[in-house]
């Protein structure tokens, strides 16, 4: 009775922006741009065919993690914001950023000091759920996406919240006399308890739901693929590409006894993060650490390549793969010539550039444009 009264004088029953506004608690409508009765779709992307049963194998979502949009909404939020850091200066995104495909320009990052910088480059976070494995940096040091989260929170030059002012516990005191984690994570979880582990959560699926499938090499191998035809069709020319660009994807996916450069075989399309087996490329003589790589998607993005960002060009990587390779214990067999010396390509300048151009089409501004993956903080 009361409420079909309420209805007639207000008009609104049913009133989707009246009912959308209800649905974001205050605090969370003061802060975000989030409207919780309107959630973006992060559970279910609508995936291109050759994102079949082959390719969902390699993914590392763990069975209690999978993506929500709830959850992954709250993520959004963390990922997005300052308060995350000891002084209120940086976030998640000030050194992941969606506009270059989640890296950082800088060859090392800035943390929250201003005046103290990582020793690592920063990594690209597309397709991050596809690196089987689920180990996170560059040397693997974290198990999964959902331990790396607390690391850079709690690290001494990124985030800063180290154990000697509190750690996560003084990171959680402050976000519970927030006006919004406590309604946000009711809102994800059920009920107002932040924890390490729901902070962890929510990072990890925001993170896997940045999914690449939107650059010209997707367009284009759509056309051409068939989970029957050999190699799933990867060495088929593609549509739409340059004779240029068509000559590089023929290097990447050829193996090196076949006048390719093999690089498929470690950055596996169509998610072209790397092999679960693949080990180092050689990159320091002697080396025994056998690093990863982040997907090949927006690549081209980047301004500075390797785990120390020691390249600042495309064209020095492919060097690199074409005659510098070096010995050592982490190498990975195939850049080995069947004699053990390191695999010299020997390509030409214009196989150079045509494996150049390739990695160019793997750019997805989909992914670095999509308003859901966005900074939600209106201040
Ligand atoms: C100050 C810059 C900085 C901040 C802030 C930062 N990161 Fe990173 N991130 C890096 C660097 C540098 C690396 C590589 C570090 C390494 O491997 O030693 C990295 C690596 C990663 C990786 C590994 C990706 C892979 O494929 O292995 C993930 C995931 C990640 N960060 C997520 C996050 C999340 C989530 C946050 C916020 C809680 C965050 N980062 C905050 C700089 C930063
Ligand atoms: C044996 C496996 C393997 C092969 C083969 C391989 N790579 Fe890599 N690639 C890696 C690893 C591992 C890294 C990261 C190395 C590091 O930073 O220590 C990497 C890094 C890269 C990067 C930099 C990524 C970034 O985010 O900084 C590019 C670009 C790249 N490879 C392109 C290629 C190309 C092109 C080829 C073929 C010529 C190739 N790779 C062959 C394993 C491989």
């Amino acid at each position: 009775m009361l409420i079909s009264l309420c209805m007639t004088i207000c008009g609104c029953g049913g009133g989707s922006s009246t009912t959308a506004a209800l649905s974001t608690p205050a605090g969370v409508a003061d802060f975000t741009t989030l409207d919780l009765g309107a959630l973006a779709n992060y559970a279910n992307p609508v995936l291109p065919a050759y994102y079949d049963a082959t390719i969902s194998a390699q993914d590392n979502t763990p069975l209690d993690n999978a993506v929500t949009n709830k959850v992954a909404t709250l993520g959004r939020v963390l990922f997005y914001d300052k308060r995350m850091s000891i002084n209120d200066s940086i976030s998640c995104s000030s050194c992941h950023q969606q506009a270059t495909g989640f890296d950082d320009p800088l060859q090392f990052s800035v943390g929250f000091s201003g005046a103290a910088f990582t020793t690592a480059h920063a990594m690209r976070l597309g397709n991050v759920r596809y690196y089987q494995p689920g180990s996170m940096f560059w040397n693997k040091r974290a198990a999964s996406v959902e331990l790396q989260a607390s690391q850079p929170i709690q690290h001494p030059v990124e985030m800063g919240y180290v154990s000697s002012v509190g750690g996560i516990t003084a990171l959680i005191a402050k976000m519970n006399a927030s006006s919004y984690y406590p309604d946000l994570f009711a809102f994800a979880f059920g009920d107002a308890s932040i924890t390490e582990l729901r902070i962890q959560q929510a990072l990890a699926q925001f993170e896997r739901a940045m999914i690449s499938t939107n650059s010209r090499w997707d367009t284009a191998y759509a056309q051409v693929f068939s989970a029957t035809a050999n190699n799933r069709g990867l060495g088929t020319t593609l549509p739409g590409f340059t004779a240029q660009e068509d000559r590089g994807r023929q290097l990447f996916v050829g193996g090196p006894n076949n006048g390719g450069a093999g690089c498929a075989a470690c950055h596996q399309p169509p998610t072209f993060a790397l092999a679960a087996n693949s080990k180092s490329n050689g990159l320091d003589a002697g080396e025994t650490v056998v690093f990863k790589a982040p997907s090949l998607k927006n690549v081209a993005l980047s301004k500075a390549f390797m785990h120390d960002g020691r390249f600042a060009t495309l064209e020095e990587v492919v060097e690199h793969y074409n005659s510098g390779i070096k010995l050592g214990p982490a190498l990975d067999t195939n850049r080995l010539a069947p004699n053990g010396v390191p695999l010299r390509l020997n390509l030409t300048a214009d196989d150079k550039a045509a494996l150049v151009a390739f990695l160019k089409t793997l750019t997805d501004t989909t992914l670095t444009s999509d308003a859901k993956f966005g900074n939600p903080f209106k201040k």
